[in-house]
């Protein structure tokens, strides 16, 4: 039995003719593969053979390994042991990370029959003629349509999905979605975002998102009353089309807003304009009859409540060029200040590198609003504080935009240098 809500991915880099392994080796040399098997495993729990193990030598950093032996007696320091699949299916359970299935074949074959068990498979496709006698299990692209290709020079990563998921999404949008035509093309991952799984599809001749929540998230429910009140943002802003609960988790389907992540080579002065219009426009919203923010004793001087986006930053926003198209994320949105958002878009612009882009932004929401914010700093100051024990943890995210030099020191650095001019 798979637990409900555990994430099982395999993970592999795989020749031509199938071929993953030559003996205990793996019989190529590609720049850039590990790197990108390193990015798509980190955090997560690494299932492995006894054989795979021992070739690698050691525990990998920054993941969990459990690895898969019938040999009672074996143990190797950093590692968990597990005698048989499910016994080892059970360990990563509770260890609560997402699953990586990292071979070798025996352990993918395991995996693959076992029913229900693999949700994707990430598969870094390498045009190369190799000697070797390990193959990957068959792939039935029926079955596990692609989701992403991903190329590189010298290799393509391609994500599969289990075809039900899909499945799953088209009955839900042939009943409840009104789109007419249950058909879903072109489906894509979204990159950005590290809580819901992310699809952008077309279905019943529109564009649209599908998004997945862990299971018991909460965020589907509340999200539904906000986007049906943030229709005089009309096209800036996604449509609510269809919910359902799903062996993945809760799935919502709304209008996919059109733009891409912020322009990389755009300077943050260049972004900061149309952000702090963006948000006047949300703030021109009422959030009365939304989750009230709580947490507001001793809150700076405000200029009243308004519908508060929650986490707006450059991330949840859909640009093109240096022009906001879209906003999204409205999981977190509710009523109160509206300079928690000020404060939290000013953030986002210093972590990316401008303080002077911080105060274009503000300057441009204070004309669009007709108003100054009262204490702008003591907001700040507030944002810091709250930021700075999780300020690092956000590097995946400036990564998911195209930022990957945003690391985790590098955050930390910016914030506490901010936050030392505040006082
Ligand atoms: N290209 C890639 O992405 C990739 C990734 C990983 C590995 N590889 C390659 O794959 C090859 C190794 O694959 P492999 O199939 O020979 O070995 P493996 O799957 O790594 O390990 C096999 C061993 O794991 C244990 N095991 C497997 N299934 C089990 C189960 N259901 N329950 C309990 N224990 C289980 C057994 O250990 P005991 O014998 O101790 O009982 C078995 O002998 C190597 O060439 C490696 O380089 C390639």
């Amino acid at each position: 039995m798979t637990p409900a809500g555990l994430e099982v991915t395999c993970v592999a880099a795989v020749a031509a003719g199938g071929v993953i392994g030559d003996g205990p080796d793996i019989p190529w040399r590609v720049p850039g593969e590990q790197a990108e098997f390193k990015r798509r495993t980190i955090g997560t729990t690494l299932l492995m053979g006894r054989t795979t193990f021992e070739s690698i030598g050691r525990p990998l950093p920054g993941r969990t390994t459990i690895v898969l032996t019938r040999d009672a007696g074996w143990s190797a320091e950093g590692v968990q042991v597990a005698a048989d699949l499910d016994a080892a299916v059970a360990l990563a359970d509770g260890i609560g990370r997402p699953v990586s299935v990292a071979g070798g074949a025996q352990v993918y074959a395991a995996a693959l029959a076992a029913p229900g068990l693999v949700d994707a498979q990430v598969l870094t496709r390498i045009p190369l003629e190799v000697p070797g006698d390990v193959r990957y299990p068959d792939l039935d692209d029926e079955a596990w349509p692609v989701v992403e290709t991903s190329p590189h020079p010298g290799f393509t990563v391609r994500t599969h999905w289990r075809r039900d998921r899909l499945d799953g999404l088209a009955e839900l949008l042939g009943a409840g979605g009104g789109a007419g035509d249950a058909t879903v093309k072109g489906p894509a991952l979204l990159r950005g975002g590290t809580h819901a799984r992310t699809l952008a599809l077309r279905s019943g001749g529109r564009d649209l998102v599908a998004r997945w929540f862990p299971v018991g998230d909460p965020s589907v429910g509340r999200e539904r009353p906000v986007l049906e009140r943030l229709a005089p943002l009309g096209a800036l802003v996604p449509a609510y089309v269809a919910d359902t609960t799903t062996p993945w988790g809760p799935l919502v389907v709304t209008t996919r807003v059109p733009g891409g992540p912020p322009p990389v080579e755009a300077e943050p002065e260049q972004l900061a304009p149309a952000m702090g219009r963006a948000l006047a426009a949300v703030h021109a919203l009422d959030g009365a009859g939304l989750r009230r923010v709580d947490d507001l004793e001793a809150a700076p001087a405000s200029l009243g409540d308004v519908l508060v986006h929650g986490d707006f930053w450059s991330g949840n926003l859909l640009w093109s060029g240096p022009e906001v198209s879209g906003i999204v994320d409205w999981t977190g949105a509710r009523h109160g200040p509206g300079e928690l958002d000020v404060a939290w878009a000013r953030q986002d612009l210093v972590l990316l590198g401008s303080v002077a882009a911080a105060d274009l932004m503000l300057e441009a929401y204070e004309q669009a609003r007709g108003a100054r914010v009262p204490d702008v700093r003591g907001w700040d100051r507030r944002a810091a504080t709250y930021a700075e024990p999780h300020v690092a943890g956000w590097a995946p995210n400036y990564a998911g935009i195209g930022r990957p030099e945003l690391d985790g020191p590098t955050l930390r650095r910016r914030l506490a240098a901010f936050a030392a001019t505040l006082g």
